[in-house]
């Protein structure tokens, strides 16, 4: 079946990145100069979705502002001769269908995407958190979509978690069934290191069948007085097969301030504009 929606949480305080998230969503900060939440959007499109449904936090404007046309900004862009920005500007604010849903509390990312049940409908659907940024020649969810379509059932992005970072992640037992490609059979959100099922941790990107939601108004706060999504997969468990595919690809925790400042590094020195002269730069700094 195929997979045409995808929720993009961006509602969450984003206490890691305090002070600045205090006024300003952490989904819109940048990768040189492209918000989280777009490069998110962006990793949608390109993986096939059709519509896009980003959960907010109700007092938050900026993010709904961002995708809105701004004609008079086209405009002005033109009048200065600049029509490749004019252009880009005008590709940005039609690059997919894009809803919006408000999340009335922050009770967790299993709540987050409970909320947005009825924008997702009875299909299933992808999630992908912006936090969680991957750089790859494919998408990490266009590979995931193929082991949906091959094995069936639920697919998690996971990783190889270095131990020390280990009680940040929810975490699987896995059975390895393919290339790079696990049946999970157990999962614990933020486990400590005793009690860890495993290094692989799931890394911000899901493809979930729509059960989920009744697992998820099912299950209680767990780990931090959250509803979290990983509870809800643990009960999905038990009917549904779930897998978990180690994308290609390097991915960057772009939600703490050292993981964020490692992408800038990665995505800029490449960057065609700035590559060259912030490596140069970086030379001499280092
Ligand atoms: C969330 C999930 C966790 C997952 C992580 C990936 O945690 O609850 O299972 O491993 O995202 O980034 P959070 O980072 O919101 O604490």
């Amino acid at each position: 079946m195929q997979v045409r929606k995808a929720v993009i949480p961006a509602a969450g305080w984003g206490t890691r990145f305090l002070p600045v998230t205090r006024a300003y969503p952490k989904e819109l900060l940048p990768l040189v100069n492209k918000p989280l939440i777009q490069i998110a959007v962006e990793e949608a499109v390109a993986s096939g979705i059709e519509e896009v449904i980003i959960v907010v936090a109700a007092e938050c404007s900026a993010i709904r502002n961002y995708f809105r046309p701004i004609p008079e900004l086209g405009v002005l862009l033109e009048q200065r001769g600049d029509s490749s920005l004019a252009e880009e500007m005008r590709c940005l604010e039609s690059l997919v269908r894009i809803s919006y849903v408000s999340q009335c509390a922050r009770l967790g990312l299993g709540h987050a995407v409970l909320s947005a049940r009825e924008a997702l409908g009875d299909e299933p659907f992808a999630v992908i958190l912006p936090d969680d940024v991957v750089d790859s020649s494919e998408s990490a969810l266009s590979q995931m979509l193929r082991i949906f379509c091959d094995y069936g059932g639920s697919v998690l992005g996971v990783e190889s978690i270095k131990t020390a970072d280990i009680q940040r992640y929810g975490v699987i037992r896995p059975e390895t069934v393919g290339a790079r490609v696990h049946r999970v059979r157990s999962l614990i959100e933020k486990p400590s290191l005793d009690i860890t099922p495993s290094q692989l941790g799931i890394v911000g990107r899901y493809i979930l069948t729509p059960q989920i939601f009744d697992a998820i108004a099912a299950v209680g706060p767990g780990h931090g007085g959250e509803i979290q999504l990983t509870d809800a997969l643990s009960i999905l468990l038990e009917t549904q097969p779930i897998y978990a595919l180690e994308f290609y690809g390097r991915r960057f925790d772009v939600g703490s301030p050292l993981g964020w400042l490692e992408a800038q590094v990665a995505f800029g020195i490449r960057h065609s504009e700035y590559g060259d002269i912030l490596r140069q730069k970086l030379r001499h700094m280092v």
